[in-house]
Order: C-alpha cells, then sequence, then structure tokens
C-alpha cells in the first residue's frame, strides 16, 4: 500500500509525495471540477455544475489529511471536498500506460485460446479472454457450438453487434456470384475488415462451421507491430502514412460506402492507435501530383512489412472454432481455399467500447 507523505499547497498548486518516491502536481483548477462533495457530484457520480460556474482564480485554501482522504477548502467560493487517496493516487498520474503486447510469429508458440463454455460460465474465465483481446488484439476460442449463428451470442456476451450492409451476420463460403472476394476460394492478403465505412468496425468475430477442404488456413497479423518495424526501419514512409489520409471505396449494386482514413493513424501521445489495411477495397488515391510518388514508396514499404513472414501467425480454423481480431490492430487473410471439400465460416462485427466495459465491470467485482 502507497501512501501520502507529504503535501504542500502554495496558490492554485498542491504538490504530493507518495512512500513509493512518486511526485505529483495537481492544479486547483482540477481538484476543484473534480470535486466528489454532493454538491457538486449527483450520487450516479456525474457533474452537476459547468465549467464556467467555476471561477478563474480558483486557489487552495486550506489542506488536511484524514480518514484516508485529503480534505481540501477552496477559494474563493469556500468549497469543501475530500479526495479519496486511492483516487487522487489513480488519476494524478495522467493517462494510464496501455497493457498492449506487440507480438509476431512466435505467438503460435502461445496462442491465446480460451474455452466456450468456460467463457460463458465463468466471470474470472470471461475476464481473462477479454483482456487477451483487449492486451493482443487476437484470441482464439475453442468449443464454440457449431450451429448457425451461434457466434452473436458469443458478441453479445460482452457486448452489441454491429450490423452493417452484409447483416446482423454473414457468411463466408465460396459463392457462384460474389459481390466480395471473401466469398470465392480466392487467398486474400492480410488486411482489415471495412475500411471503407466511417467508424471502422472495431472487432470482428470469425466462426468455422465446417472445415472440409484443404487449404483455407486462417493468417494475422499484428499491424501494431509492422507498423513499428516500419517506424524504426523507414521513419520517413511511416510518418508519410500518419499524415495523408486516402480513400477507401465498396461498391455493390445497392451499397456506395467511402471513407477516407489514414493507413496509420497516431494518438494524442505520438503512439500508433489504429492501422487501416486493405488492398482489395483502397480507391483511386487523391492525393495531390507532389504527394503522390512519395505516398506509393511508404505504402509500399508498409505492405512489406506487413507480408513478412516472421510476423504471421497462421491456423487452421477447425468446426467449433471462433477467433477474434481487433480490427483497428490486428490484420486477417487466408491461403487459397483447394480441394472440393466444403468451407463454411460466419461472421460478424462488434464494439470494442462495450467490450471494454464489460471487462471493466467484472474487474470492479473480481
Ligand atoms: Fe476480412
Amino acid at each position: 500500500m502507497v501512501d501520502l507523505t507529504s503535501w504542500d499547497h502554495a496558490g492554485s498548486r498542491l504538490d504530493l509525495a507518495w512512500s513509493d518516491g512518486r511526485n505529483d502536481t495537481l492544479h486547483a483548477i482540477w481538484l476543484r471540477d473534480n470535486s466528489p462533495s454532493p454538491q457538486a457530484r449527483h450520487a450516479n457520480g456525474q457533474k452537476l455544475f459547468d465549467i464556467t460556474e467555476l471561477a478563474e482564480d480558483v486557489a487552495i485554501d486550506a489542506v488536511s489529511n484524514g480518514g484516508g482522504a485529503l480534505h481540501i477548502r477552496f477559494a474563493p467560493d469556500g468549497h469543501e471536498a475530500a479526495f479519496d487517496l486511492g483516487w487522487l493516487r489513480d488519476h494524478a498520474a495522467g493517462h494510464p500506460k496501455s497493457s498492449q503486447r506487440l507480438w509476431d510469429a512466435s505467438l503460435s508458440d502461445a496462442m491465446p485460446v480460451h474455452h466456450h463454455d468456460a467463457v460463458m460460465s465463468d466471470d474470472a474465465a470471461k475476464a481473462a479472454w477479454l483482456r487477451d483481446i483487449r492486451d493482443l488484439g487476437f484470441v482464439l476460442m475453442k468449443g464454440v457450438p457449431t450451429e448457425q449463428g451461434t457466434l452473436i451470442s458469443v458478441a453479445e456476451s460482452f457486448g452489441y453487434v454491429r450490423e452493417t450492409n452484409y447483416g446482423r451476420y454473414f457468411e463466408v463460403r465460396a459463392d457462384p456470384d460474389p459481390i466480395n472476394l471473401a466469398n470465392t476460394p480466392m487467398g486474400l492478403s492480410c488486411h482489415t475488415d471495412n475500411p471503407y465505412r466511417n467508424p471502422v468496425p472495431g472487432l470482428q468475430l470469425l466462426h468455422c462451421l465446417v472445415s472440409e477442404n484443404d487449404g483455407g488456413e486462417s493468417i494475422v497479423v499484428d499491424g501494431f507491430r509492422a507498423a513499428a518495424l516500419l517506424r524504426e526501419e523507414s521513419p520517413d514512409d511511416f510518418a508519410v502514412l500518419t499524415r495523408h489520409k486516402v480513400p477507401f471505396r465498396f461498391a455493390s449494386a445497392d451499397t456506395d460506402l467511402v471513407a477516407r482514413a489514414r493507413m496509420i493513424t497516431l494518438d494524442d501521445r505520438g503512439e500508433v492507435e489504429e492501422v487501416r489495411f486493405n488492398n482489395r477495397s483502397i480507391a483511386a488515391f487523391d492525393l495531390p501530383a507532389d504527394i503522390m510518388p512519395e505516398f506509393y514508396r511508404a505504402y509500399r514499404a508498409f505492405a512489406r512489412v506487413l507480408q513478412r513472414s516472421d510476423l504471421e501467425v497462421g491456423f487452421k480454423a477447425g468446426p467449433g472454432d471462433l477467433f477474434i481480431v481487433d480490427n483497428q490492430r490486428v490484420l486477417h487473410g487466408r491461403k487459397a481455399v483447394g480441394g472440393s471439400g466444403r468451407r463454411h465460416l460466419q461472421g460478424c462485427y462488434a464494439d470494442k467500447d462495450s467490450l471494454m466495459s464489460t471487462l471493466r465491470v467484472l474487474e470492479r467485482t473480481a
């Protein structure tokens, strides 16, 4: 247990020192804005005032420590609030560090495998499954009943299905008149799904019902690992892909979806937060002529990294296997399907925010 060892305030600033040596500086406006007092927050936790109602010259008038809380009186309004020390400790450090783990082909030796019946019946098993999706962006679930549409109940065990023009869920099997190359026996290079949508689906579930064919092995690649390699080996190409948006498109008789997006998107700290890559649905680049050559150089460089065999995890999904990918991070593809045997998968999309919500609630009660 980390204790607060000292505190010091002057004007609008509060300095905290913790027993593990960490020091934090907090500002009066931030503390006043986050007051947990019943005058400031409804019992449901929602804020009862607007930022414009706080004095511009808000300052800390007095501080005392007792009962596991820091008691603060603010000036000029005299507002008083007791901040739980655990809350201060958690929130003073800024944005929490990501728990993401980047991976390459070596993940094949330690596949993140979870079992359907355990996940569906045990909250600890479900939390472990959701943590793997959060941290690795890829998990394999075994033992999923091979009835049609079962993937919907798997998606609904943590969140909500994202319905699209392909329906609530869609069939992946060879089709005599395919609107999408997924419904042919052709191999598919690694891609993220539906880059032509805004927002893009955060998760894809693929459930294998029948696998009597030759070939058709699934491949997954950690797009964040590939982006990190590009950044290291070819920083100019990395920068070009993070700077320019390009159009992606899907068109059929009744659908025409277009989205302009970056192939690599950075967050406010410069970390990669999204990869969009799909050779089949990239549209004609609409970049200025002087950018086009460098963009193509960068696009090709990233594609080459994504195709490296030492990044690929390959596996043959059998009946009852269901895998989930974080569609803003992990690319998936397949080898060509051969032989005369049947192959049938069903896929659906879901949003990541509901998955994260379910995991937080499970961890809250753990
Ligand atoms: Fe796909």
